[in-house]
């Protein structure tokens, strides 16, 4: 070791738990085809699991599925609105009929772009919550179903957001949804609970990536440097939330069950001694004045 204290974390490739830890288990990742849910996806692949990547968008799916194929690891994509009981329904069919039950689900899909909340449409708070909350406990669900029916443990890790404790202006549809994903958890990991299956929550920071959608990389290119603005002095790197959710889902994490794990340096805490000069959110987002 070159450096005092302990080491510096890894590079992107390596992997925490033995290897072969999640071999022959199917691991559904919802979303898994783009940024955090790949990430996710790479590091399950890279333990021996096989993937299922349930998403809309047939560019996404392939996306993932290429990064799985490079991995080495069995895959395969399904297209699937979480929104739709049904759909997500012939998705878990169509996972079984490949692999077998999946033992894992990561509820990684969500929604959310930054709005005012007197800017925001019904439709629009409707949707986020929608395919964030709702999509959430309908996958949730007919995987449990299917579990309880077998008799067979099984994991569920959700994807949530610091907001949940916080609040977050300017996403306030995001922060409401995602604030119930984290409390469904603790319900359901009760509720659950005597059937071995655990139901956890890990909440990324920071993690900009590429596939990020232009309202939301707009929204941070205001932050002008992102690593000086963490308690960390840098944003996560996504493997490091791959390394937590395999964790998690893990036979080395049985007992954890109900619990939300928080990957971010830190970042959601209090780091002033007195609050900043408060300016409105529509001004922080450069809004002109409110008009009915
Ligand atoms: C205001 C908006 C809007 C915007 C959409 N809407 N974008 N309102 N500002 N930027 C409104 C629309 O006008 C419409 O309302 C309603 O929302 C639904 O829009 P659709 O385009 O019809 O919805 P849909 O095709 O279902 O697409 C869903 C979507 C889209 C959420 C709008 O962005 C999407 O598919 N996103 C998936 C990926 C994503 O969001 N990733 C972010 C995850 S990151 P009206 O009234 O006009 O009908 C995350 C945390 C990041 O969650 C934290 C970083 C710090
Ligand atoms: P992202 O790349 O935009 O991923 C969102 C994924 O959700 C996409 O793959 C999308 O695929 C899928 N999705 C959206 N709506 C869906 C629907 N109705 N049905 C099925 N799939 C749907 O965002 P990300 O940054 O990787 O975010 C991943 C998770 O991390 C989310 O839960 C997010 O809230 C959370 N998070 C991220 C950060 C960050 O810094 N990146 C911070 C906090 C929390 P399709 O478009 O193909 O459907």
């Amino acid at each position: 070791m070159d450096t005092p204290g302990i080491p510096l974390p890894p590079a992107a490739g390596d992997t925490a738990l033995k290897p072969g830890t999640f071999a022959g288990v199917p691991v559904v990742v919802t979303g898994g085809g783009t940024g955090l849910g790949k990430a996710i996806a790479s590091e399950f692949a890279r333990l021996g699991a096989s993937i299922v990547i349930a998403s809309r968008k047939a560019e996404h799916r392939d996306a993932g599925e290429q990064a799985m194929t490079e991995l080495g690891a069995p895959v395969l994509t399904v297209e699937c609105d979480i929104r739709e009981p049904d759909s997500i329904a012939a998705m878990f069919d169509a996972a079984t009929d490949a692999f077998g039950i999946p033992g894992v689900l990561i509820n990684n899909a969500a929604a959310n772009f930054p709005v005012p909340a007197e800017d925001m449409s019904p439709n629009a708070w409707r949707t986020v919550v929608d395919i964030t909350l709702n999509g959430t406990f309908f996958c949730t669900r007919e995987f449990g179903r299917r579990h309880l029916d077998a008799g067979s443990p099984a994991s569920i890790v959700n994807i949530g957001a610091s907001y949940a404790w916080t609040g977050g202006p300017g996403f306030a549809h995001s922060a409401a949804a995602k604030a119930g994903v984290k409390n469904m958890t603790e319900s359901l990991a009760v509720e659950w609970g005597p059937y071995g299956i655990s139901v956890n929550c890990l909440v990324p920071g920071l993690f900009p990536h590429e596939d990020m959608t232009a309202d939301i990389q707009g929204n941070l290119a205001g932050t002008h440097d992102k690593d000086v603005c963490q308690p960390a002095l840098r944003v996560g790197h996504r493997q490091e939330l791959g390394w937590a959710a395999t964790f998690l889902a893990s036979p080395y994490g049985r007992f954890i069950s109900g619990h939300t794990l928080v990957v971010d340096g830190a970042n959601w805490q209090r780091r002033s001694l007195v609050n900043p000069t408060m300016v409105p959110i529509r001004e922080q987002m450069g809004r002109g004045d409110f008009e009915m």
